[in-house]
């Protein structure tokens, strides 16, 4: 059996890379959200702060379990995870953000970047098929879940 095109887990290394490719750019674009999250975090003023101080330490944490796996399933794959915030923001697409102190203001930022997040999972879904790469599916499946109902929570509790 010839395994020359064949990573360490069974998948094909030219669609593998494919994937990996992918990863690394959710992985850039995860660091970003991360530590614009921080930033809402601190900066939160007003009425909704004690909601939204919590809110956004909750999702920060999620989004630095998230980052951890995506960078480790590069790794499963065969790849190298990028770790400099230099080569994050070559290749983010999320902006980072800073000294945002108004409720409305933050929240529109995490709800139009977790549509953003679910549109990218959904590609990342579909080059997971293509390769046959079960792990990853599963991974953007995850996220695509955990994502969609974020935006539907905070659609509802920022509606006036
Ligand atoms: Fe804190």
């Amino acid at each position: 059996m010839n395994t020359n095109n064949i990573n360490k887990v069974g998948l094909d290394i030219t669609a593998a890379n494919q994937v990996i490719a992918k990863l690394g750019e959710l992985l850039a674009n995860y660091q970003i959200f991360y530590t614009n999250l921080r930033g809402l975090h601190w900066n939160i003023k007003g009425d909704k702060f004690y909601d939204l101080h919590g809110i956004y330490e909750e999702y920060y944490n999620e989004i630095a379990e998230k980052i951890d796996e995506v960078a480790e399933r590069i790794v499963i794959l065969g790849g190298t995870p990028e770790n400099n915030f230099s080569e994050y923001l070559k290749i983010a697409e999320v902006k980072e953000i800073s000294h945002v102190f108004d409720w409305k203001t933050g929240i529109n930022h995490v709800v139009e970047t977790l549509q953003f997040f679910t549109g990218k999972l959904r590609e990342l879904h579909a080059a997971g098929i293509k390769s046959g790469d079960h792990g990853t599916v599963s991974l953007a499946n995850h996220g695509i879940k955990s994502f969609e109902k974020k935006i539907w929570m905070l659609g509802a509790y920022s509606q006036e």
